[in-house]
């Protein structure tokens, strides 16, 4: 296991993968581990993020935050959603380890996603209070869960770090209760992981833990609520 991801000044290797909807991920070899399903990028992120996550937040304006956010596609999904709806959106999110330019370049959500030429690029070169377009204010900060603290309280956690066995730092229990104290009343928690004793830990801590089934033939994913 690898709690770093990158030693010193070294990110781990990364490789562009297309998934089975057509959408690109990003593979670790070293871990074995994927960014998204390969059964699809787009679909997964989609079902567990949105129609599991913002979707059930029936909200004027929702705080969101998201813990790794890799490719971006999780942003791109919820501006695509926040437009929609007319839903305004302040997003935050961490990620330790940026995408490179040419990482970046090498994914094909825009062209997917229909978003405007430009607009990943500027997700990925964002840093903090940055407004993407009318609708949606966007801070991201290179921190990881373990060493970040919240100065606000969210409506919705997407919760998409790398899996348990693969990553362990995101998912110890000092983190889970950190993400319970800036959840608001009545918000939610997201994430394609229904490990057990993930699921006993939100229990414990005091979250409604439910685990509907999941994308593309996976068993269940992790929706609990405070
Ligand atoms: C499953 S991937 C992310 C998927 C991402 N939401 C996307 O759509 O591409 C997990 C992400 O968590 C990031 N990460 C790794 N360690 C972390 C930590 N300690 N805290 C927060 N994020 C972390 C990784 O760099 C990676 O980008």
């Amino acid at each position: 296991m690898n709690d770093n991801l990158g030693t010193g000044h070294k990110v781990l290797k990364r490789e562009i993968v297309v998934t089975a909807d057509g959408s690109t991920s990003l593979k670790i070899p070293e871990l074995d581990e994927m960014y998204h399903s390969k059964k699809g990028a787009v679909q997964e992120s989609q079902f567990v993020y949105i129609d599991h996550g913002m979707s059930l937040t029936k909200k004027p304006k929702i705080d969101i935050l998201e813990i790794g956010m890799g490719t971006g596609l999780n942003v791109a999904l919820t501006i695509k959603q926040a437009s929609a709806n007319s839903v305004s959106i302040n997003y935050d999110t961490l990620e330790p380890y940026p995408l490179t330019k040419a990482e970046q370049l090498s994914l094909n959500y825009e062209e997917i996603l229909g978003l405007p030429v430009g607009m990943m690029s500027q997700i990925h070169n964002s840093n903090t209070d940055n407004q993407i377009n009318a609708d949606f204010n966007l801070s991201v900060y290179v921190q990881k869960l373990e060493d970040w603290e919240a100065n606000q309280l969210y409506d919705v956690i997407y919760f998409d770090a790398f899996a348990p066995n693969k990553q362990k730092g995101p998912w110890v229990l000092s983190n889970l209760k950190k993400l319970y104290a800036c959840l608001k009343a009545g918000g939610v928690l997201t994430t394609y992981c229904a490990q057990g004793q993930f699921k006993r830990d939100l229990k414990s801590i005091g979250f409604e833990v439910t685990n509907p089934p999941g994308p593309m033939g996976k068993r269940e994913i992790t929706v609990a609520y405070k």
